[in-house]
């Protein structure tokens, strides 16, 4: 059996014969003082913020990198035997979407710590553009923009390769964070990070003048410590966002400065297609286009176009990296 596997930093997912299995938080809650794991995906995610010190939950990946292969591959194999008998002599082999800039030494151990499923690193970026559907094969140039929720990654692809990955470390997690800051010093009001994250996906719009709508999230009241409800309206919102984006945007022009003249050309004809389920940020397509003067498009399905893509990028052996 063949799966693929795209963890992020946010959100695990899982697929095979070209359907999701499983998405699931990247998120392993583990009991400190007998080390058992007391649960994982959305049960672990529950456990966020929780006042229990025997309770650590862990995010194995951070800002987009693997930060605890052990965790992870735990992670993986207790997600996946919710889906399928893990424990059955048929070990899948696991095509695992890993960006360019990952630390292979990371990688190697996550590999080891699966065993004994055989796994295969796969370029995410290709991966990704095999899933929104682009023509990688071809001598064009392709441009791919990953956002995530810790990292955006821009990539150039042509003839199935990655000619270029910048990985830039601002994305979804940090437009919460301008979420958080902006209640804070407007209203005094604290926001969990998950209430952010819950306001930005609302009231969050790209470009502030399609900003429309409000929402009344709970939070802690600075001054007097209690919980209080604040309107807050979608223009606010996405003024506050205009600084991480600007980040994003500046990052992105610097990673296209290094393209070489030849695909340069083709980038403009083609556009800049935008994955990861960051690119569902409304109008955030359109601010690229206006700040960058360079045409983007969302890929059709952003958010599985590498776990999708993953097996497609495999059945062409010069796509995989590592096995
Ligand atoms: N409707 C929405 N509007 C804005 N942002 C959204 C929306 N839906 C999801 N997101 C954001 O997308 C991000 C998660 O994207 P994704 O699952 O691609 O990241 P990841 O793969 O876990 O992270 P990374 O690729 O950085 O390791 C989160 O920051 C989340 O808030
Ligand atoms: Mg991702």
């Amino acid at each position: 059996m063949e799966i693929s596997i795209d963890l992020g930093t946010e959100n695990l997912l899982a697929a095979a014969g070209g359907k999701v299995l499983l998405r699931e938080p990247c998120l392993l809650a583990r009991s400190l003082s007998s080390r058992a794991v007391l649960a994982t995906g959305e049960a672990a995610a529950q456990m966020l913020g929780r006042v229990d010190e025997d309770i650590e939950v862990i995010q194995p990946v951070v800002a987009g990198r693997l930060a605890d292969p052990e965790v992870a591959a735990l992670l993986i194999k207790r997600l996946l035997s919710q889906v399928l008998d893990w424990k059955s002599r048929l070990w899948p082999r696991l095509f695992v979407a890993m960006s360019d800039t990952s630390d292979s030494f990371a990688c190697q151990s996550l590999f080891q710590a699966l065993r004994p499923a055989r796994c295969v690193a796969v370029p995410r970026a290709l991966a990704a553009a095999r899933g929104a559907g682009l023509p990688v094969g071809e001598p064009r140039g392709q441009a791919l923009v990953d956002v995530g929720a810790g990292s955006t990654e821009v990539s150039i692809l042509s003839m199935h390769q990655v000619i270029a990955t910048r990985s830039l470390q601002v994305a979804g997690q940090a437009l919460d964070e301008a979420v958080r800051l902006h209640c804070l010093h407007a209203h005094e009001l604290e926001l969990s990070l998950q209430t952010a994250r819950e306001v930005k996906h609302r009231l969050g719009f790209a470009v502030p003048e399609r900003a429309q709508g409000s929402f009344s999230p709970w939070g802690r009241e600075l001054v007097s410590g209690l919980p209080r409800q604040v309107e807050l309206n979608a223009l606010e919102i996405s003024q506050a966002l205009q600084e991480p984006l600007g980040r994003i945007a500046r990052g992105i022009q610097q990673a296209l400065e290094h393209v070489p003249a030849g695909l340069a050309a083709d980038l403009v004809d083609q556009g800049l297609v935008l994955t990861g389920e960051g690119a569902r940020l409304k109008g955030l397509c359109d601010h690229l286009q206006q700040t960058l003067e360079l045409p983007f498009r969302i890929a059709d399905q952003p958010s599985t176009c590498a776990v999708l893509g993953a097996l497609q990028a495999k059945s062409s052996a010069s796509l995989v990296l590592a096995s």
